[in-house]
């Protein structure tokens, strides 16, 4: 709450039932006020109410490494107002009891939850650990910062989840990725995932560069602070009143007097900004691997429980098996920060409450689904032609429309919880056809050209044509396409040969696993093209959202439950 991707999820006996992030209710992108909504969809999918819950944990903790807070504050002063700042902003949201109750408009006093505080860094580990199916494995942690901590290495086992190291801020390698990206135009939070794409795009040029400013140290990574602006309100990110986030500059002018003017939002990207993005990568993978070699060191297992913001760069994640001794990831689908609500709430369930009982999480369809009713009267709402169809001829259906080229909307079932549209609430296409990028770019998703699109893949044959077999079940490895199938599959293929994959096993998703299915029966590809069902707004949620989508875009098709709809007979 009251931070980038505030959300709520609800366990009951240490099974996650449904996790949700706010800003797929509200609308709001990354909404950073308090998850009324998310908080209110949890209890009606559970038929309870607030004064049911037992406990409430939430994954911040302004106490924890108050020293080392403290410590930089006084180092530097100039920060003190912003840390005065920043202390009476987070003591004004620290009544949960209040702020639930107006929110959902009970009486205070008739809650009786106890309420739990878990730092941000534990929460990551233990909503990767926990959600494992694993009883011992090494627990990592990075992203900008949380709780003033960048990097959190554990020991995890049984139902414990053992600190082994803390990196403070300013050190930081979220802070050294962001602080690139502003510099070179994506000035927006959540940006990162876009310039990972340009990377493959430029040379090596300014690699030695950037090594100076994130060098090695003895198992840890030191940033040289001088291109950096010191450390701002809420560590780099404001929440405006809105409840809608904004990074502040993180850059300083030692970047612009090192590489020049920084390149505005929204103008041409030159060499300089795909050789910067290009070094940036290369430079975070070999920090990343360094941490990673060191855990491991501490932690001689070869599973690896990960999450947190930069869990999510799926070019480092493809190629630690070959570049650290971890063969087994198990990576929080939703790594950023909405995972907090599911790390939070079972690490108070296995830790704080002394609860052995695990439970796998095996998919991550925990959202809101709609019942056919539901979707037909939003259809009839809307004056749409549809026709209703069975199972295997919706399949074959749509399959048939896929195999000519059209590009569909594919809503079904429950959402995902954390921000990879998995088959649910997907926009499909082919993934062989060459044109398929630019008609998906010009006609729906109007994205940079150089960000790929992703294939989704039947497990069994991921063999065939990736040159990894780990599974990627949450779209968070990228991987090389083998060279004899790169045509076949030009569409999801990246500049360097690679495809950010979901694998796709049939008792995860059988619909969706039966769709690819079909469209294999039909071009002999077991692969399709899969993107997130929406167009500059948050993934659509409800039927309503996504027959609005369907609408303002140039879709050909839009299966929806049940219910096909054509545009060609609208
Ligand atoms: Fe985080």
């Amino acid at each position: 709450m009251f931070h980038a991707d505030s959300s709520a999820a609800i366990i009951e006996d240490g099974e996650v039932k449904f996790a949700i992030a706010e800003e797929r209710l509200n609308r709001i992108k990354h909404y950073a006020g308090f998850p009324s909504l998310a908080v209110q969809a949890c209890l009606d999918f559970m038929g309870a109410k607030i004064t049911d819950v037992h406990h409430v944990a939430i994954g911040q903790d302004t106490d924890a490494n108050l020293a080392k807070k403290l410590q930089y504050t006084l180092a530097n002063p100039s920060g003190i107002l912003n840390f005065v700042h920043l202390r009476r902003r987070k003591q004004a949201m620290r009544n949960v009891r209040i702020l639930l109750a107006n929110a959902l408009g009970v009486d205070h006093k008739a809650m009786r939850f106890r309420e739990h505080r878990v730092e941000h860094h534990i929460a990551h580990i233990a909503s990767a650990y926990y959600c494992s199916p694993w009883e011992k494995a090494a627990g990592f942690s990075y992203d900008g910062s949380g709780d003033f901590v960048s990097t959190m290495m554990a020991r995890c086992e049984g139902t414990r989840i053992d600190v082994l190291n803390r990196i403070f801020l300013p050190q930081s390698l979220g802070s050294f990725y962001t602080m690139i990206c502003e510099f070179i135009g994506y000035n927006q939070y959540g940006d990162e995932g876009k310039v990972m794409g340009l990377a493959p795009y430029g040379k090596d040029t300014y690699y030695e560069h950037l090594r100076q400013i994130v060098g090695l140290n003895n198992g840890s990574f030191r940033l040289d602070i001088d291109y950096f602006k010191p450390l701002g309100s809420n560590q780099g990110m404001q929440v405006l009143p809105d409840g809608t986030v904004r990074l502040a500059r993180h850059f300083s002018d030692k970047m612009v007097k090192d590489f020049g003017e920084p390149r505005q939002p929204r103008t041409e990207i030159t060499r300089r900004e795909m050789d910067l993005a290009c070094a940036m990568q290369q430079r975070f993978e070999e920090v990343f691997f360094h941490l990673l070699n060191q855990l491991h060191k501490r932690v001689p297992v070869d599973l690896l429980a990960m999450a947190g913001g930069c869990a999510l760069n799926s070019v480092a994640n493809g190629k630690l098996f070959d570049r650290t001794p971890f063969r087994h990831t198990w990576i929080q689908p939703a790594a950023g920060d909405e995972g907090l609500a599911i790390g939070a709430a079972l690490y108070t369930y296995h830790t704080i409450l002394d609860q052995p009982h695990r439970h796998a999480m095996k998919h991550s369809y925990f959202g809101p689904e709609f019942s056919d009713s539901r979707i037909e009267r939003a259809l009839k709402e809307n004056n749409l032609r549809y026709r209703k169809l069975e199972r295997t001829p919706l399949l074959e259906s749509v399959a048939n429309q896929l195999a000519a080229g059209a590009v569909v909307g594919w809503f079904q079932g429950r959402m995902e919880w954390g921000p990879r549209a998995l088959g649910n609430r997907s926009i499909l296409a082919h993934p062989g056809l060459a044109s398929m990028k630019d008609v998906l770019n010009a006609r729906v998703k109007h994205r940079e050209w150089f960000r790929p699109f992703a294939p989704s893949i039947l497990a069994e044959r991921q063999h065939e044509y990736f040159e990894h077999d780990h599974p990627s079940p949450f779209m968070l490895h990228v991987y090389k396409i083998r060279p004899e199938k790169r045509e076949q599959l030009c569409a999801v293929n990246h500049v360097d040969g690679t495809g950010r994959l979901q694998s796709v096993a049939s008792q995860e998703n059988p619909l969706y696993y039966d769709l690819i299915r079909s469209f294999k029966q039909e071009t002999g590809i077991p692969v399709l093209l899969n993107t997130s069902f929406n167009e500059n707004e948050p993934i659509v949620c409800t039927p309503q959202e996504a027959i609005d989508c369907f609408k303002r875009t140039h879709m050909d098709a839009l299966a929806i439950g049940p219910f096909l709809v054509f545009r060609s007979e609208n």
